[in-house]
Protein backbone atom coordinates (compact mmCIF):
# COMPACT_ATOMS: atom_id res chain seq x y z
CA UNK A 1 0.00 0.00 0.00
CA UNK A 2 1.29 3.57 -0.91
CA UNK A 3 2.40 5.45 2.57
CA UNK A 4 0.30 8.33 3.31
CA UNK A 5 1.56 11.69 1.86
CA UNK A 6 3.00 14.22 3.71
CA UNK A 7 2.20 16.92 1.73
CA UNK A 8 2.45 20.61 3.28
CA UNK A 9 -0.62 22.65 3.62
CA UNK A 10 0.86 25.70 2.52
CA UNK A 11 2.93 25.35 -0.88
CA UNK A 12 5.17 27.74 -2.59
CA UNK A 13 6.90 28.01 -5.84
CA UNK A 14 9.70 30.66 -7.33
CA UNK A 15 9.88 30.47 -10.27
CA UNK A 16 13.02 32.62 -12.31
CA UNK A 17 12.29 33.50 -15.49
CA UNK A 18 9.38 34.92 -17.17
CA UNK A 19 9.58 33.81 -20.58
CA UNK A 20 7.52 31.82 -23.01
CA UNK A 21 8.55 28.81 -21.15
CA UNK A 22 8.23 29.77 -17.33
CA UNK A 23 5.01 32.07 -18.41
CA UNK A 24 3.84 28.90 -19.88
CA UNK A 25 4.48 27.12 -16.47
CA UNK A 26 3.10 29.33 -14.34
CA UNK A 27 -0.14 29.32 -16.41
CA UNK A 28 -0.24 25.66 -16.21
CA UNK A 29 0.33 25.66 -12.63
CA UNK A 30 -2.29 28.29 -11.46
CA UNK A 31 -4.69 26.51 -13.62
CA UNK A 32 -4.19 23.02 -12.07
CA UNK A 33 -4.06 24.43 -8.83
CA UNK A 34 -0.04 23.47 -7.95
CA UNK A 35 0.80 25.57 -4.90
CA UNK A 36 -0.28 28.50 -3.21
CA UNK A 37 1.96 30.72 -3.61
CA UNK A 38 3.93 31.74 -6.53
CA UNK A 39 6.44 34.51 -6.91
CA UNK A 40 7.75 35.18 -10.41
CA UNK A 41 11.49 36.33 -10.71
CA UNK A 42 12.88 38.32 -14.00
CA UNK A 43 16.10 40.01 -14.98
CA UNK A 44 13.43 42.07 -16.65
CA UNK A 45 11.40 42.93 -13.67
CA UNK A 46 8.05 44.79 -15.42
CA UNK A 47 8.05 41.56 -17.22
CA UNK A 48 7.74 39.69 -14.14
CA UNK A 49 5.36 42.20 -12.64
CA UNK A 50 3.07 42.19 -15.95
CA UNK A 51 3.24 37.98 -15.76
CA UNK A 52 1.94 38.10 -12.75
CA UNK A 53 -0.74 40.42 -12.73
CA UNK A 54 -2.03 38.66 -16.03
CA UNK A 55 -1.58 35.36 -14.95
CA UNK A 56 -3.29 36.40 -11.73
CA UNK A 57 -6.15 38.07 -13.41
CA UNK A 58 -7.66 33.95 -14.48
CA UNK A 59 -7.62 33.66 -10.32
CA UNK A 60 -11.41 33.46 -10.34
CA UNK A 61 -11.74 30.83 -12.85
CA UNK A 62 -8.86 28.92 -11.53
CA UNK A 63 -8.00 28.15 -8.13
CA UNK A 64 -6.78 30.37 -4.93
CA UNK A 65 -3.22 31.02 -4.92
CA UNK A 66 -0.90 34.47 -4.62
CA UNK A 67 0.88 34.92 -7.50
CA UNK A 68 3.55 38.38 -7.61
CA UNK A 69 6.49 39.37 -8.96
CA UNK A 70 9.30 39.23 -6.35
CA UNK A 71 13.36 38.73 -6.17
CA UNK A 72 15.64 36.51 -5.08
CA UNK A 73 14.98 36.25 -1.07
CA UNK A 74 11.28 35.36 -1.75
CA UNK A 75 13.14 31.38 -2.15
CA UNK A 76 14.10 31.16 1.60
CA UNK A 77 11.13 29.64 2.19
CA UNK A 78 9.88 27.79 -0.93
CA UNK A 79 9.37 24.63 -1.60
CA UNK A 80 10.89 24.42 -5.28
CA UNK A 81 12.69 26.73 -7.69
CA UNK A 82 11.94 26.21 -11.24
CA UNK A 83 14.82 27.99 -13.44
CA UNK A 84 13.47 28.82 -17.27
CA UNK A 85 15.47 31.79 -17.54
CA UNK A 86 17.61 31.88 -20.15
CA UNK A 87 18.03 32.18 -24.16
CA UNK A 88 16.25 29.57 -26.09
CA UNK A 89 17.19 27.92 -29.58
CA UNK A 90 16.97 29.96 -32.72
CA UNK A 91 16.00 27.84 -35.64
CA UNK A 92 19.05 25.58 -36.76
CA UNK A 93 20.69 25.90 -33.23
CA UNK A 94 21.14 22.72 -30.80
CA UNK A 95 20.42 22.81 -27.24
CA UNK A 96 23.78 22.30 -26.54
CA UNK A 97 24.87 25.12 -28.37
CA UNK A 98 23.43 27.52 -25.85
CA UNK A 99 25.83 25.70 -23.14
CA UNK A 100 28.22 28.97 -22.84
CA UNK A 101 25.38 31.69 -22.46
CA UNK A 102 23.08 30.06 -20.18
CA UNK A 103 26.11 28.79 -17.98
CA UNK A 104 26.74 32.11 -17.34
CA UNK A 105 23.33 32.93 -16.43
CA UNK A 106 22.73 29.81 -14.17
CA UNK A 107 25.72 30.89 -12.15
CA UNK A 108 24.32 34.25 -10.97
CA UNK A 109 21.02 32.84 -10.41
CA UNK A 110 21.70 29.79 -8.59
CA UNK A 111 24.40 32.12 -6.26
CA UNK A 112 21.47 34.59 -5.39
CA UNK A 113 19.01 31.60 -4.37
CA UNK A 114 21.18 29.80 -2.53
CA UNK A 115 22.26 32.91 -0.80
CA UNK A 116 18.87 33.49 0.12
CA UNK A 117 18.49 30.72 2.62
CA UNK A 118 17.05 28.31 0.08
CA UNK A 119 16.27 25.05 1.39
CA UNK A 120 13.69 23.01 -1.33
CA UNK A 121 14.20 21.80 -4.61
CA UNK A 122 15.55 23.15 -7.56
CA UNK A 123 13.95 22.35 -10.81
CA UNK A 124 16.02 23.09 -14.30
CA UNK A 125 14.23 23.55 -17.42
CA UNK A 126 16.91 25.48 -18.97
CA UNK A 127 18.86 24.37 -21.84
CA UNK A 128 20.78 22.10 -22.37
CA UNK A 129 19.06 21.19 -19.13
CA UNK A 130 21.12 17.73 -18.22
CA UNK A 131 24.69 20.11 -18.51
CA UNK A 132 22.71 23.02 -16.39
CA UNK A 133 21.15 21.02 -13.78
CA UNK A 134 24.62 19.53 -13.32
CA UNK A 135 25.92 23.25 -12.89
CA UNK A 136 23.04 23.67 -10.59
CA UNK A 137 24.06 20.66 -8.09
CA UNK A 138 27.56 21.76 -8.29
CA UNK A 139 26.71 25.36 -7.51
CA UNK A 140 24.42 24.87 -5.00
CA UNK A 141 25.81 22.21 -2.75
CA UNK A 142 22.65 20.87 -2.63
CA UNK A 143 21.97 16.86 -2.34
CA UNK A 144 21.88 15.35 -5.34
CA UNK A 145 17.96 14.18 -4.90
CA UNK A 146 17.23 17.83 -4.22
CA UNK A 147 18.34 18.80 -8.12
CA UNK A 148 16.93 17.61 -10.72
CA UNK A 149 15.65 18.71 -14.84
CA UNK A 150 12.98 18.52 -16.73
CA UNK A 151 15.21 15.53 -18.84
CA UNK A 152 13.05 13.65 -21.13
CA UNK A 153 9.63 14.04 -19.55
CA UNK A 154 8.73 16.66 -22.17
CA UNK A 155 10.29 13.81 -24.99
CA UNK A 156 8.67 10.85 -23.27
CA UNK A 157 4.84 12.71 -23.32
CA UNK A 158 6.02 13.08 -27.20
CA UNK A 159 6.76 9.60 -28.06
CA UNK A 160 3.25 8.38 -26.09
CA UNK A 161 1.75 10.93 -28.19
CA UNK A 162 3.13 9.76 -31.65
CA UNK A 163 3.01 5.85 -30.18
CA UNK A 164 -0.89 6.39 -29.51
CA UNK A 165 -1.10 8.29 -32.80
CA UNK A 166 0.08 5.10 -34.72
CA UNK A 167 -2.36 2.38 -33.06
CA UNK A 168 -5.11 5.44 -32.72
CA UNK A 169 -5.28 5.25 -28.56
CA UNK A 170 -4.99 7.75 -25.75
CA UNK A 171 -1.38 8.52 -25.14
CA UNK A 172 -1.67 8.72 -21.71
CA UNK A 173 -1.94 4.80 -22.08
CA UNK A 174 1.16 4.39 -23.58
CA UNK A 175 3.89 3.44 -20.90
CA UNK A 176 7.17 4.06 -22.45
CA UNK A 177 10.39 6.44 -22.14
CA UNK A 178 12.76 8.77 -23.90
CA UNK A 179 15.98 8.34 -21.67
CA UNK A 180 19.74 9.96 -21.91
CA UNK A 181 19.85 13.56 -23.01
CA UNK A 182 17.56 15.81 -23.35
CA UNK A 183 18.66 16.46 -27.26
CA UNK A 184 19.80 14.84 -30.18
CA UNK A 185 21.65 11.77 -28.62
CA UNK A 186 18.30 10.70 -26.85
CA UNK A 187 16.45 7.42 -28.20
CA UNK A 188 13.27 5.74 -26.94
CA UNK A 189 13.54 2.60 -24.55
CA UNK A 190 11.68 0.60 -27.09
CA UNK A 191 12.34 -3.04 -25.40
CA UNK A 192 10.38 -1.73 -22.57
CA UNK A 193 7.48 0.50 -24.44
CA UNK A 194 3.97 -0.99 -23.75
CA UNK A 195 0.60 -0.17 -25.09
CA UNK A 196 -2.38 -2.52 -22.90
CA UNK A 197 0.26 -4.83 -21.75
CA UNK A 198 1.48 -5.50 -25.49
CA UNK A 199 5.31 -4.42 -26.31
CA UNK A 200 6.24 -3.04 -29.41
CA UNK A 201 7.62 -6.53 -30.59
CA UNK A 202 4.37 -7.98 -30.12
CA UNK A 203 1.88 -5.26 -31.49
CA UNK A 204 4.31 -5.76 -34.95
CA UNK A 205 3.78 -9.37 -34.34
CA UNK A 206 0.05 -9.77 -33.86
CA UNK A 207 -0.73 -6.74 -36.74
CA UNK A 208 0.93 -6.57 -40.09
CA UNK A 209 0.15 -3.46 -40.49
CA UNK A 210 2.70 -2.12 -38.21
CA UNK A 211 6.54 -2.20 -38.92
CA UNK A 212 9.65 -1.81 -37.36
CA UNK A 213 9.85 1.14 -39.94
CA UNK A 214 7.55 2.44 -37.87
CA UNK A 215 9.23 2.87 -34.66
CA UNK A 216 12.41 4.49 -36.60
CA UNK A 217 9.97 7.47 -38.07
CA UNK A 218 8.53 7.75 -34.17
CA UNK A 219 12.01 8.09 -32.81
CA UNK A 220 13.08 10.95 -35.43
CA UNK A 221 10.02 12.55 -34.51
CA UNK A 222 10.61 13.02 -31.23
CA UNK A 223 14.08 14.03 -31.59
CA UNK A 224 12.81 16.44 -34.14
CA UNK A 225 10.39 17.65 -32.59
CA UNK A 226 11.67 20.85 -31.08
CA UNK A 227 13.36 21.70 -34.67
CA UNK A 228 10.07 21.07 -36.87
CA UNK A 229 8.41 23.21 -33.77
CA UNK A 230 10.83 26.39 -33.60
CA UNK A 231 11.21 26.09 -37.51
CA UNK A 232 7.19 26.71 -37.51
CA UNK A 233 6.75 29.49 -34.50
CA UNK A 234 9.83 30.08 -33.15
CA UNK A 235 9.52 28.48 -29.82
CA UNK A 236 8.54 25.63 -27.74
CA UNK A 237 6.95 26.25 -24.83
CA UNK A 238 3.41 24.50 -23.82
CA UNK A 239 4.48 20.74 -23.62
CA UNK A 240 7.30 22.03 -21.25
CA UNK A 241 4.92 24.22 -19.30
CA UNK A 242 2.48 20.97 -18.86
CA UNK A 243 5.88 18.62 -17.79
CA UNK A 244 7.19 21.39 -15.41
CA UNK A 245 4.00 21.33 -13.60
CA UNK A 246 3.53 17.51 -13.36
CA UNK A 247 6.72 17.63 -12.00
CA UNK A 248 6.05 20.06 -9.02
CA UNK A 249 2.78 18.66 -8.47
CA UNK A 250 4.64 15.06 -8.25
CA UNK A 251 7.20 16.79 -5.77
CA UNK A 252 4.85 18.98 -3.75
CA UNK A 253 2.39 16.27 -2.88
CA UNK A 254 4.56 13.90 -2.09
CA UNK A 255 3.12 11.77 -4.68
CA UNK A 256 5.80 8.94 -5.08
CA UNK A 257 4.80 9.01 -8.65
CA UNK A 258 7.68 7.30 -11.12
CA UNK A 259 8.53 10.40 -14.12
CA UNK A 260 11.44 10.40 -16.47
CA UNK A 261 13.50 13.55 -15.74
CA UNK A 262 17.49 14.20 -15.22
CA UNK A 263 18.70 12.93 -11.93
CA UNK A 264 22.46 12.16 -11.05
CA UNK A 265 23.96 9.23 -11.88
CA UNK A 266 26.88 7.54 -10.02
CA UNK A 267 27.18 4.04 -11.81
CA UNK A 268 23.77 3.28 -12.64
CA UNK A 269 23.97 2.21 -17.05
CA UNK A 270 27.47 2.95 -16.46
CA UNK A 271 27.50 6.30 -16.03
CA UNK A 272 29.48 8.37 -13.44
CA UNK A 273 28.85 11.53 -12.34
CA UNK A 274 26.62 13.25 -14.52
CA UNK A 275 22.70 13.94 -14.81
CA UNK A 276 21.07 12.66 -17.28
CA UNK A 277 17.54 11.45 -18.33
CA UNK A 278 15.99 8.21 -16.77
CA UNK A 279 12.58 8.24 -14.46
CA UNK A 280 12.90 8.69 -10.93
CA UNK A 281 10.26 8.13 -8.08
CA UNK A 282 9.58 11.78 -6.83
CA UNK A 283 8.47 12.68 -3.77
CA UNK A 284 8.65 15.70 -1.36
CA UNK A 285 12.02 15.28 -0.39
CA UNK A 286 12.79 15.24 -4.21
CA UNK A 287 14.46 11.96 -5.87
CA UNK A 288 13.77 9.36 -3.88
CA UNK A 289 15.09 6.52 -6.03
CA UNK A 290 16.43 6.51 -9.44
CA UNK A 291 15.81 3.89 -11.85
CA UNK A 292 17.92 1.79 -14.09
CA UNK A 293 15.96 0.10 -16.66
CA UNK A 294 17.35 -3.17 -17.93
CA UNK A 295 18.60 -2.23 -21.46
CA UNK A 296 19.30 -4.37 -24.35
CA UNK A 297 22.35 -4.20 -26.05
CA UNK A 298 21.20 -1.33 -28.30
CA UNK A 299 20.01 0.31 -26.00
CA UNK A 300 22.81 0.45 -23.86
CA UNK A 301 25.26 1.60 -26.72
CA UNK A 302 22.85 4.27 -26.99
CA UNK A 303 22.75 5.69 -23.39
CA UNK A 304 26.31 5.40 -23.62
CA UNK A 305 26.61 7.10 -26.77
CA UNK A 306 24.36 9.86 -25.33
CA UNK A 307 26.69 10.07 -21.70
CA UNK A 308 29.57 10.27 -23.66
CA UNK A 309 28.36 13.29 -25.97
CA UNK A 310 27.42 14.91 -22.82
CA UNK A 311 30.91 14.06 -21.11
CA UNK A 312 32.49 15.97 -24.20
CA UNK A 313 30.52 19.43 -23.87
CA UNK A 314 31.04 18.80 -19.90
CA UNK A 315 34.55 18.98 -20.43
CA UNK A 316 34.68 21.52 -22.78
CA UNK A 317 32.68 23.85 -20.41
CA UNK A 318 34.21 23.06 -16.50
CA UNK A 319 37.84 22.86 -17.74
P1 LIG B 1 12.68 33.35 -23.41
O1 LIG B 1 13.74 34.13 -24.09
O2 LIG B 1 11.27 33.52 -23.84
O3 LIG B 1 12.73 33.65 -21.85
C1 LIG B 1 13.91 33.63 -21.11
C2 LIG B 1 13.69 34.52 -19.90
O4 LIG B 1 14.84 34.43 -19.06
C3 LIG B 1 13.51 36.00 -20.26
O5 LIG B 1 12.34 36.50 -19.68
C4 LIG B 1 14.75 36.67 -19.68
O6 LIG B 1 14.54 37.99 -19.25
C5 LIG B 1 15.05 35.71 -18.52
N1 LIG B 1 16.41 35.82 -18.02
C6 LIG B 1 17.57 35.87 -18.73
N2 LIG B 1 18.61 35.99 -17.88
C7 LIG B 1 18.11 36.00 -16.63
C8 LIG B 1 18.69 36.09 -15.34
N3 LIG B 1 20.02 36.20 -15.18
N4 LIG B 1 17.89 36.08 -14.26
C9 LIG B 1 16.55 35.99 -14.42
N5 LIG B 1 15.94 35.89 -15.62
C10 LIG B 1 16.71 35.90 -16.70
O7 LIG B 1 13.11 31.82 -23.52
P2 LIG B 1 12.16 30.55 -23.36
O8 LIG B 1 11.59 30.18 -24.66
O9 LIG B 1 11.27 30.78 -22.20
O10 LIG B 1 13.24 29.42 -23.00
C11 LIG B 1 13.88 29.42 -21.74
C12 LIG B 1 14.81 28.22 -21.64
O11 LIG B 1 14.06 27.02 -21.59
C13 LIG B 1 15.76 28.06 -22.84
O12 LIG B 1 17.04 27.71 -22.38
C14 LIG B 1 15.14 26.94 -23.64
O13 LIG B 1 16.06 26.28 -24.45
C15 LIG B 1 14.61 26.08 -22.52
N6 LIG B 1 13.60 25.11 -22.90
C16 LIG B 1 13.67 23.91 -22.27
C17 LIG B 1 12.79 22.91 -22.55
C18 LIG B 1 12.91 21.61 -21.83
O14 LIG B 1 12.21 20.64 -22.17
N7 LIG B 1 13.78 21.51 -20.84
C19 LIG B 1 11.71 23.11 -23.55
C20 LIG B 1 11.70 24.43 -24.12
C21 LIG B 1 12.63 25.39 -23.82
C1 LIG C 1 12.21 21.23 -26.51
O1 LIG C 1 12.53 20.04 -26.55
C2 LIG C 1 13.65 23.15 -27.11
O2 LIG C 1 14.23 21.71 -25.34
C3 LIG C 1 13.18 22.26 -26.02
O3 LIG C 1 11.10 21.61 -26.92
Amino acid sequence: MLQPTNAKNHQKIVLVGAGAVGSTFAYAATLQGIGQELVIVDVARDKAHGDAKDIADALLFTYPKNIYAGDYSDAADADIVVITAGTAQKPGESRLDLVNRNLHIMQSIVTKIVESGFNGIFLVASNPVDILTYATWKLSGFPAERVIGSGTSLDSARLCKYVGYLFNVDPRTVSGYMLGEHGDTEFPAWSHLSVGGLTMAEWIKNDPRFTEADLDIIADRVVNAAYDIIRLKGATYYGVGAALARICRALLDDENTILPVSVYLNGQYGVEDMYIGTPAVLNRHGVRQVIEIPLNEKEQGLMRASASQLDEVMRNTFA
